[in-house]
């Protein structure tokens, strides 16, 4: 360990203290301050604040997440941040209920419990929990798994609910030469051990407000939108709900039936598959075209909706602005970018950062 000093955070006024060998953003969830943020990664800007006064170094970023002009203004990013004196820090973004909501991040080893092929290149891992034996989490946080044998771990949204919390179950999309995803193509199997740490995260149901909902995913983006919806099933909470899912052709969809049955317990849910790219020989009299572009011909004024997005860093981009076109408040729009968990693309010089993925999280 090395040497300690103190944080004080404005406007909210609460202190931690951070360990010269921990991130302030680790520093603050040890100490059951949850601050806002996103991939952990320095790649999505959720965590980004200002710096008042104090010494401190960042591990390297994405200049998408913070770039030039923000770093010599005073801005950082927590979850990159090491300090080396006190620090005075002002908030930018924050959830004042989560902020000391004090959900402690637990270590849990777990063995996979089921493996199963949900499309061509998208599976669903389940985890049986076994020390401890249940886990903490609210529906639309995620998990780290960590690569087995190595300390590198991946992002991936719980899938399931509270309601089984004694399991952790994935929506995993299989990239060719992925460390993680490709391991469990091929290699994982039932009764493996593997290690998670849980949970992390700010996308989750605003339970307080009563507005209507639109949720937009697109490919495994579906996990933590499909956690929320069966926690709302679970809770009876029936607020008017239209989830947009996008992808390519009619292979790459499923839980088709299960959505169905959701309209069934949900009476206000209403689930819209769109196809961009149908193949000709595929029976499909849905939805058609990009996702925004369905969003922008079905709905009118959405002023007063709240919107929760997950998926692909550009599906986001691309739905934002649509959704404020039709009059959702900013900050009614809460998302998950689903970014790589890997080294930052040139990693070594923050100047060589990766592709885009600027924005806010929550
Ligand atoms: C908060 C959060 C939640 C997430 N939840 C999920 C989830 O529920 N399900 C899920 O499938 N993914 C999720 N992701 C994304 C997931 O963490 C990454 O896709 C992961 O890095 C893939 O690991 P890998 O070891 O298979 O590939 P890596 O070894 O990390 O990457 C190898 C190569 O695969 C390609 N690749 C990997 N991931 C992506 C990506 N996301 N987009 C484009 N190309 C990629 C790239 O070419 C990359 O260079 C989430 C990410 C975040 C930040
Ligand atoms: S959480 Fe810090 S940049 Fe994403």
């Amino acid at each position: 360990m090395g040497e300690k000093h103190k944080v004080h955070f404005d406007p909210v006024d609460i202190e931690i203290e951070v360990d010269e060998e921990e991130t302030v953003l680790d520093a603050a969830f040890r100490q059951g301050v949850m601050l806002m943020h996103g991939c952990r990664q320095g790649q999505c800007a959720a965590c980004k604040a200002f710096l008042l006064d104090g010494d401190m170094e960042m591990d390297p970023f994405s200049t998408f997440a913070l770039n030039e002009t923000e770093e010599d203004e005073g801005f950082v990013l927590l979850c990159r941040s090491f300090a080396y004196s006190d620090l005075e820090v002002e908030l930018i973004a924050y959830h004042e209920d989560m902020l000391e909501a004090g959900v402690p991040i637990q270590l849990v080893y777990a063995e996979v419990e089921e493996i199963e092929a949900l499309t061509h290149d998208i599976k669903r891992l389940v985890l049986n929990l076994v020390d401890p034996p249940e886990m903490n989490f609210i529906p639309g946080q995620y998990a780290e798994l960590y690569i087995p044998g190595t300390d590198e771990h991946r992002a991936y949204s719980m899938a399931n609910t509270t309601s089984s919390d004694d399991r952790a179950e994935f929506i995993i999309k299989i990239y060719p030469g992925g460390r993680f995803s490709s391991l469990l193509d091929q290699d994982l199997k039932v009764g493996d051990k593997m290690t998670v740490k849980v949970p992390y995260g700010m996308f989750m149901l605003r339970e307080k407000s009563e507005g209507d909902i639109v949720f937009v995913g697109g490919g495994s983006g579906m996990a933590p939108i499909w956690s929320i919806l069966n926690h709302m099933a679970e809770k009876g909470i029936e607020r008017k709900a239209t989830y947009y899912y996008g992808a390519r052709t009619r292979k790459d969809l499923f839980y088709l039936d299960e959505l169905q049955e959701l309209e069934e317990r949900l009476p206000g849910f209403r689930f819209v598959p769109a196809l961009s790219d149908p193949e000709p020989e595929e029976e499909w009299d849905g939805e058609t075209g990009l996702i925004t572009d369905v969003i922008s011909r079905l709905e009118g004024d959405l002023t007063g909706t709240e919107a929760y997005l997950a998926g692909p860093p550009p599906m986001i981009d691309a739905a934002i602005p649509v959704l404020g076109t039709k009059g959702i408040d900013k900050d009614s729009v809460y998302y998950d970018k689903f970014t790589t968990t890997g080294e930052v693309e040139g990693s070594e010089s923050k100047e060589e950062s990766g592709p885009d993925f600027s924005g806010r999280a929550g």
